[in-house]
């Protein structure tokens, strides 16, 4: 039986820990999108996970979508990754870089000269963005044309290429929450008539050309992939999910990829309002086809993450909020020590406050320096 605190072989990356921190957006980048030197600090205190996914980060000026997200597509973005990926080896971790394209959920003032935000079809998200004039609706995106999705595949290898060059040890495709990848993957957003719509085999095709290209650059056992099968958060559906994601982990599973992350239930929300996906089904079938390891999210307390690991219903339990306002959780758990409270006001945009300034139950120093 394991238990959240025992090490596991992620492919050939060894962590200490079952306890992963889930990727969460924070709003502080820097000018051009540049991750600092800040970030650097908060991720660094951060290492005592098993494994920290980054916060999602685009793959290309298209692919944002809010203020102040990272982007991996300029030499100066991958300049203010590799602060991060050296402060957080430094102090023992293991960091994962999510890559991110927003889609439809996006507004022109984000795009290259104005432009309508991409999607599968031109079918616009009944959301708000929040640009530098606060929150407006989603712009109504275009359509990709057929000829553009070689592009498309190409931008997340070079991001790949360029989370190496900046030192990260995995990279995450974001799959899952309405976003690009997300919208091609289910019907409502969907609607598409050549082959990368219509099937179930048709709606993932972008998706697993997408891994295969990634898994060109960092091998399959360093690749995971989220998921979000029944989750609605970005105005999304699909009218069979079952199937579809089922399909979709045994693909995963087929390409030996390091790890399948599966949002159970709504992202941030509810975990079984919608029970039209068996998620251990899902598992199962990643696995059975190849896949490495899995990892599970949404709600998790440490009662529930020691008995999902302990009965092998999954290798990884990825932790958002808990991780957020305790940097030490790994520490906290295994003395069952009190957690601090997060401050919703600073998720979102801001400096040290409520990012680099949650206490810890032993003070933490970078590089023999106080943190910031
Ligand atoms: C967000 O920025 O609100 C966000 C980003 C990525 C997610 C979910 C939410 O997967």
């Amino acid at each position: 039986m394991s238990s959240i605190f025992d090490s596991l072989a992620l492919a050939d990356l060894s962590l200490p820990n079952r306890m992963v921190m889930a990727p969460l957006t924070r709003s502080r980048a820097g000018a051009g999108n540049v991750p600092t030197p800040l970030m650097a600090t908060y991720y660094a205190q951060r290492a005592t996970a098993g494994l920290i996914i980054s916060e999602a980060t685009q793959v290309c000026p298209e692919g944002q979508g809010y203020i102040c997200t990272p982007g991996i597509h300029s030499a100066e973005q991958v300049e203010g990754w590799r602060l991060v990926t050296d402060a957080v080896h430094a102090a023992g971790g293991r960091i994962c870089l999510q890559l991110w394209h927003v889609g439809r959920i996006s507004h022109t003032s984000f795009q290259p000269g104005g432009a309508a935000p991409v999607a599968p079809s031109a079918i616009a998200a009944d959301m708000k963005a929040y640009t530098t004039e606060g929150f407006v609706p989603c712009s109504m995106p275009r359509a990709l044309e057929t000829i553009e999705l070689p592009g498309l595949i190409e931008a997340y290898r070079q991001a790949a290429l360029n989370a190496k060059a900046a030192g990260f040890d995995m990279v995450e495709v974001h799959a899952a929450n309405g976003y690009l990848l997300d919208q091609f993957l289910r019907d409502k957003t969907n609607q598409r008539t050549d082959t990368y719509g219509g099937t179930v085999e048709n709606r993932s095709r972008l998706l697993l050309e997408v891994v295969d290209a990634v898994a060109s650059v960092y091998p399959a056992g360093r690749v995971g992939c989220r998921i979000s099968p029944v989750s609605g958060f970005n105005d999304i559906d699909d009218t069979n999910p079952l199937p579809l994601f089922t399909h979709v982990a045994q693909a995963l599973g087929g390409c030996g990829l390091g790890y399948l992350h599966i949002i159970e239930g709504q992202t941030g929300g509810p975990r079984d309002a919608d029970q039209r996906v068996d998620f251990a089904g899902l598992r199962r079938s990643f696995k059975q086809a190849g896949g490495q390891c899995t990892m599970v999210n949404n709600g998790y307390t440490k009662a529930m993450a020691e008995a999902t690991v302990s009965s092998g219903d999954a290798d990884l339990v990825a932790f958002g909020v808990p991780f957020l306002a305790n940097p030490d959780l790994v520490a906290r758990f295994k003395l069952d020590a009190p957690l601090n409270a997060p401050d919703a006001s600073t998720f979102y945009g801001g400096g040290a406050k409520g990012y680099t300034d949650y206490p810890t139950r032993t003070p933490f120093h970078m590089e023999g320096k106080p943190a910031a």
